[in-house]
């Protein structure tokens, strides 16, 4: 059994080998405006009542206690040239929280979540449910509409750097 730091440590450079997309997570409403950039954007059923997704939080984020009160949020699947918006939404640049959404093209979906311009896909959620979980909050959202944009390339983020998928030849 391996030291707990070393089993952290392994974990975390696991996981890094794990080329994820990345999408920024927003609400709007009385509990406030607020973003974050996840990696954590999960589908989890397309043929419930409505098709549902999840994405996880860490508690500390002021964006995950927004969505909770808001009961509601948009997650916004970015595109491949979208890395600048990624590092906003993730406190990367030297933009306020409060400033992050004058810096973006956005307007507000059917249900007033903040559906941001230029992202490959956008999913306006109801929250159904959250569960906390030690650090993070995990956020199951039930999909109230869909927009696309006209570019299918997602933004990936893996080995600790920004990324785009390339199509393999069959050989
Ligand atoms: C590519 C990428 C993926 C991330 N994925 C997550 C995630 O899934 N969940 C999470 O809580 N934070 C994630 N983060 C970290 C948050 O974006 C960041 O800690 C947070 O926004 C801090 O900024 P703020 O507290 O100023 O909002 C990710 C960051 C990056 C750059």
């Amino acid at each position: 059994m391996p030291e707990l730091a070393d089993l952290r440590a392994a974990f975390v450079e696991g996981m890094s080998r794990a080329a994820t997309f990345v999408a920024v997570a927003t609400t709007d409403g009385e509990g406030g405006r607020a973003g974050v950039t996840v990696s954590s954007l999960t589908s989890v059923s397309a043929d419930g009542e409505h098709p549902s997704l999840l994405v996880c939080i860490n508690r500390q984020s002021p964006a995950a206690t927004a969505i909770l009160q808001n009961r509601a949020f948009c997650a916004n699947l970015l595109a491949e040239d979208q890395q600048e918006i990624a590092n906003l939404f993730a406190g990367r640049s030297a933009t306020d929280r409060a400033e992050r959404f004058d810096r973006v093209d956005w307007a507000a979906g059917d249900i007033g979540q903040p559906l941001l311009a230029g992202a490959t896909a956008s999913f306006e959620c109801r929250l159904a449910t959250a569960l906390l979980w030690e650090t993070h909050h995990v956020i199951i959202g039930r999909v109230n509409m869909v927009r696309l944009s006209g570019s299918g390339s997602a933004l990936l983020y893996g080995q600790r750097a920004y990324r785009r998928a390339i199509h393999l030849d069959v050989k």
